[in-house]
């Protein structure tokens, strides 16, 4: 029988690289940053973004010749978001910008390995807060070396539920608007931290109990998805069916019993896959 392949030497690897730029990001973080606007005043770029995703692919490529990059700086300097069946580190340098520039600790690195368009193994590091989280396929999912799992939520009504603005277009500001009309009364509180690889990890490890964004993109998602799932959440598409990379949406619960309550009530958006 052909051995499985592990991914052992690249998940070891881009531990070490994760935390390494970990300290670019923690250098930078009190300081004033060189701020641009991509799509609009609420879409943010800093210098700090580019050069940890320049190190990162750098660093990566190196070690590993062949394999392919899905990045967010990439992808905004021009270059195709292509999710082929090869294999592909996907990155989100600081995930959580609008906090990084503002100095609110809220942000992550999110490094997700692809093969098969499945995630292998994802990283999520808050250096601000030297916070780590971890999972591989079929193997469980970790905080700081600890293995955890998602609250046993399962009545809306006991349930903190994740929303976000994101980068507030017109038409996810009434989505936001009208979905907060509909879930506000039934839940017992609202968060939003700002950064979607946060919200994901926080609830793989029970702090908040479901969350749904639409307009994101494959390196928000993709990889901190991976670690709910490890820790026992749902993750599925809003509409109902399997997660899509490429759909740019999530709906992600502790339990089935959440995720029944909220998809038929969340008001959508149409956007353009990635
Ligand atoms: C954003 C954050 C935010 C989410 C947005 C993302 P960025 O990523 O994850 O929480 O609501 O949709 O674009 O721009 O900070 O890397
Ligand atoms: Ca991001």
């Amino acid at each position: 029988m052909a051995e499985v392949n592990t991914w052992d030497t690249e998940f070891e690897f881009a531990l070490e690289i994760v935390k390494k730029v970990g300290e670019i990001i923690k250098n930078a973080f009190l300081r004033d940053k060189v701020v641009t606007e991509k799509s609009s005043a609420t879409d943010l770029v800093t210098e700090t973004d580019q050069e940890v995703e320049r190190v990162l692919i750098k660093g990566l490529e190196n070690k590993f010749p062949n394999y392919r990059f899905i990045g967010e700086e990439s992808v905004a300097g021009g270059l195709k978001c292509e999710l082929t069946h090869d294999p592909t580190w996907v990155i989100d340098p600081i995930d959580g910008t609008t906090n990084f520039v503002h100095s609110n600790p809220h942000i992550c690195t999110i490094l997700a390995f692809m093969v098969e368009q499945e995630v292998e193994f994802s990283i999520v590091y808050n250096p601000i807060l030297d916070q780590l989280w971890t999972a591989r396929r079929g193997k469980g999912a970790f905080y700081n070396g600890a293995k955890i799992q998602v609250s046993s939520c399962k009545s809306l009504g006991s349930a903190i539920l994740v929303q976000e603005v994101g980068s507030a277009t017109p038409d996810r500001v009434n989505m936001l608007t009208t979905n907060s009309t509909t879930f506000i009364p039934r839940v017992r509180s609202i968060r939003s931290y700002g950064s979607a690889g946060i919200n994901l990890v926080y609830l793989a490890m029970g702090s908040v109990d479901a969350y749904f964004e639409m307009g994101f993109h494959i390196w928000d998602y993709a990889g901190p998805s991976l670690i709910v799932r490890e820790a026992g959440g749902v993750v599925q598409d809003v509409s109902g069916s399997k997660i899509d990379y490429l759909a740019r949406n999530i709906l992600a619960a502790s339990t089935p019993e959440l995720i029944e309550q909220i998809r038929p009530n969340i008001s959508t958006i149409t956007m353009e896959r990635d």
